[in-house]
């Protein structure tokens, strides 16, 4: 008898299995690839988008580590590109959370190349630059990259996955902060080493600024309207000195702004992909939306040693923190 057709997804986790693999952050393992660590979900999606994924011309691809910004940016990306398309009262971004609105590309996209709406050129992904489907490469799309404080990241990462355990169980047992923090610190994290992936696109952005965007969450917070900006010319959609008169950049900002977000009934309810492996609670891409929160969490010793392991990493890449 004839053994049934591997599945796309069967035939990835095989190849997967053979990939150095980590337990340390207990609820599922961590597997080696192209010198980066994941999920086996978000891997899975990797691998297919590898394999088929095929942009849209004039796609900007909006990337990010895990828990740095992806959410707000996606926000801004998508309401700065349909601002010519819908009012002020009907744009798409106060009826839907801002996932359904940009697809990532290892999650939504790779799974269905035609789940795309031609009309948005933008797709995310926490894809590192190196491990990019050449497809963007070769096609010349625009990248957009998002960074934020590792500190402020690691915190956001492990209540984000600390939220994936069942209720009821001791979640010390399971996702246990200093534990979080050392291994964090040795760059086993779902897309790490983080300093890994920011010294990537960073490089990237130096070597060629026209194609690579290189933005930081902190800076965006301080200055939302001149990011905005410079995030909107980048892109393609320069604001115009009308636009500007009118108030559609702090419109812009208003709108994606994490309180606003956040109170609006698409983010307060529903699911992000719920038929996939990948189904997260739309408000837990919501939490505090701030700077500095790990200053609540772990002490000044800490966040000195993993801010040390951070410059030493970056140290000759003309970027720091
Ligand atoms: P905290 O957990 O520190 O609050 P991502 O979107 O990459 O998953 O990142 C999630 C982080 O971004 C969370 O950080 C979340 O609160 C914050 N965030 C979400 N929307 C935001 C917004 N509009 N403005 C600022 N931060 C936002």
């Amino acid at each position: 008898e004839k053994d049934a057709p591997l599945t796309q997804q069967d035939k990835y986790k095989e190849i997967m299995s053979s990939f150095p693999r980590r337990d340390d952050w207990v609820v599922q393992p961590l597997y080696q690839y192209q010198g980066f660590w994941y999920f086996q979900v978000y891997l899975v999606g990797l691998l297919a988008a590898q394999e088929n994924f095929r942009p849209q011309p004039y796609d900007i691809v909006l990337c990010t580590y895990p828990k740095s910004g992806t959410t707000w940016l996606k926000a801004l990306a998508y309401a700065i590109v349909t601002r010519s398309r819908f009012s002020d009262f009907e744009n798409p971004l106060l009826t839907k959370a801002p996932h359904d609105c940009v697809p990532f590309l290892e999650i939504d996209a790779a799974r269905n190349v035609c789940n795309r709406d031609q009309e948005i050129p933008l797709v995310a992904t926490h894809i590192p630059y190196n491990s990019l489907p050449t497809s963007i490469s070769e096609s010349g799309c625009k990248l957009v990259y998002l960074c934020r404080d590792p500190k402020d990241v690691l915190m956001s990462m492990w209540h984000f996955l600390r939220g994936k355990l069942p209720e009821g169980i001791d979640k010390d047992a399971y996702i246990n902060l200093n534990h979080s923090f050392e291994i964090f610190c040795e760059g086993i994290s779902g897309n790490g080493p983080y300093w890994d992936h920011v010294l990537g696109y960073w490089k990237a952005s130096v070597k060629s600024p026209e194609e690579v965007l290189f933005l930081v969450y902190e800076d965006l917070k301080k200055d939302t309207v001149f990011n905005v900006k410079k995030l909107a010319e980048f892109m393609g959609y320069p604001f115009t000195p009308e636009e500007e008169r009118r108030g559609v950049v702090q419109h812009i900002v208003d709108l994606c702004s994490f309180d606003s977000l956040r109170n609006l009934k698409a983010n307060k309810s529903g699911v992000y992909s719920p038929d996939s492996p990948f189904t997260v609670q739309n408000t837990e891409f919501f939490r505090k939306g701030i700077t500095g929160d790990w200053k609540n969490y772990f002490n000044e010793e800490m966040g000195a040693h993993l801010d040390q392991i951070i410059e030493e990493k970056l140290s000759g890449s003309g970027f720091s923190f």
